[in-house]
């Protein structure tokens, strides 16, 4: 048989959809507290469990295998972050602070407390060319936060030491011998690996905080999978995931970047239903380039695009113009890519540009 065509029939045969799952849980039944547990999931899978779905919540629950356990930990966690929306790196805490009873925090003589939101106090807002204000009007933080949004820019962050040091000293000069309220705040639950937060199980009255500090999160699994938020030093199995996708932030040439995961993973990705795509769209959020590669090659000898892990293109998701097989045969051998903003739709580029690119752990 003429070579050709027995690779264009090879490659039909292989048109079908296959079902994916964007991670795949691993339950651990080890007692850790939930930050020696989210190491644990670090350094062995990509992090402590995410739920998005009611799927996910499902495989989930399918992957602990001890009808015994009562509580195992997820990934979801309250955090203290800046009113800026930027996450809190730097924390200079006082002598026994945080206390975890309170949601908003104060600077007194350059170290830091938490106080309930709804204290009135002065405050500091961050105005136009990186100038502090100082607000000698007494406002609890919510109040404190829209006053500086409408006036100024926002409530001020402080990200390091030495922007620690330079507001003690505007303090000290303004004479404020009071507390002044900072950025710092904590209100919201979110992923330990930043997924978007969204989907909740919360039991009926959870999560209640009732003891105080309870900033982590476990399912229970024999209540229906049900959240409940505790105290994060409990000694617990836990659930960690495995990302089934993985972006690389480096820029290679697509055959490196093929190289790359074949060698790291199994392959780079192919995208084969609407399903994966929209998977496709969550990872490249992240990507640093404009276009991201695909498992997507062009050949010139039959003219057509296929999957470098050996289907056909089934599903496609070609932006205008692109993909129709009429490609540029002269120059260099044209391979598939997604725009990792806009449409998210495919694209044709030369092979020898260099781009982040997606590796997949399904084995095909
Ligand atoms: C939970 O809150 C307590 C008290 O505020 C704090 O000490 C602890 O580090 C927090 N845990 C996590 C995982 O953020
Ligand atoms: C103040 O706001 C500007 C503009 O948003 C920002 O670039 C700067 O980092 C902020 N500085 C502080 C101390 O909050
Ligand atoms: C601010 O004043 C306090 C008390 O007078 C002093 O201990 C501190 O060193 C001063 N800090 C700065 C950054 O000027
Ligand atoms: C995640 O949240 C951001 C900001 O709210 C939003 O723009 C984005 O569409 C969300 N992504 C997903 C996958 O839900
Ligand atoms: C990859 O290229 C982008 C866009 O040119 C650039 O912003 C980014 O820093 C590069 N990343 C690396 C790791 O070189
Ligand atoms: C596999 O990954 C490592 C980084 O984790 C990288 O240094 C190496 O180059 C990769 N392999 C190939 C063939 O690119
Ligand atoms: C492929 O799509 C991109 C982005 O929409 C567009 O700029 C380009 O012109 C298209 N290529 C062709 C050959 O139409």
């Amino acid at each position: 048989m003429d070579q050709t065509l027995y690779f264009i029939l090879l490659l039909t045969a292989l048109c079908s959809v296959s079902e994916c799952v964007q991670r795949q849980y691993h339950f651990i039944n080890v007692r850790k507290n939930w930050t020696e547990a989210q190491r644990h999931c670090r350094e062995n899978y990509t992090d402590l469990a995410t739920v998005d779905n009611m799927t996910d919540m499902n495989e989930l629950k399918k992957s602990v295998n001890d009808g015994g356990v009562q509580y195992i930990w997820i990934g979801l966690q309250k955090k203290w972050q800046w009113s800026s929306g930027e996450p809190a790196l730097y924390l200079n805490w006082g002598f026994a602070q945080p206390d975890g009873k309170d949601e908003c925090a104060m600077i007194r003589n350059g170290e830091w407390g938490d106080w309930s939101c709804s204290k009135s106090l002065t405050f500091i807002c961050n105005s136009s060319n990186n100038r502090l204000v100082f607000v000698n009007q007494m406002k609890n933080w919510r109040d404190a936060q829209s006053f500086c949004r409408q006036n100024h820019i926002d409530l001020v962050s402080v990200r390091n030491q030495n922007e620690n040091q330079q507001i003690q000293k505007f303090i000290n000069d303004s004479h404020i011998s009071n507390d002044v309220w900072i950025g710092l705040f904590r209100d919201s639950w979110q992923w330990s690996d930043q997924s978007n937060f969204s989907f909740t199980a919360w039991a009926p009255g959870e999560p209640n905080n009732a003891g105080g500090n309870e900033n982590c999160t476990v399912i229970e699994p024999k209540a229906l999978g049900h959240w409940l938020d505790i105290t994060c030093n409990f000694q617990l199995p836990f659930v960690c995931h495995e990302d089934k996708l993985i972006l690389i932030t480096e820029n290679l040439t697509w055959t490196e970047a093929m190289r790359y995961c074949r060698q790291n993973y199994t392959d780079l990705v192919s995208v084969h239903s609407v399903e994966m795509q929209n998977e496709v769209m969550n990872v490249v959020k992240r990507a640093s380039t404009e276009a991201v590669w695909l498992g997507l090659r062009h050949s010139c000898t039959v003219g057509f695009w296929f999957w470098v892990s050996g289907e056909t293109v089934c599903y496609q998701n070609w932006a205008p113009g692109n993909g129709t097989g009429d490609e540029d045969c002269v120059s260099a051998v044209r391979s598939g890519a997604v725009q990792s903003g806009g449409d998210q739709r495919w694209i044709s580029r030369p092979e020898h540009d260099k781009l982040n690119f997606i590796c997949s752990r399904y084995e095909e």
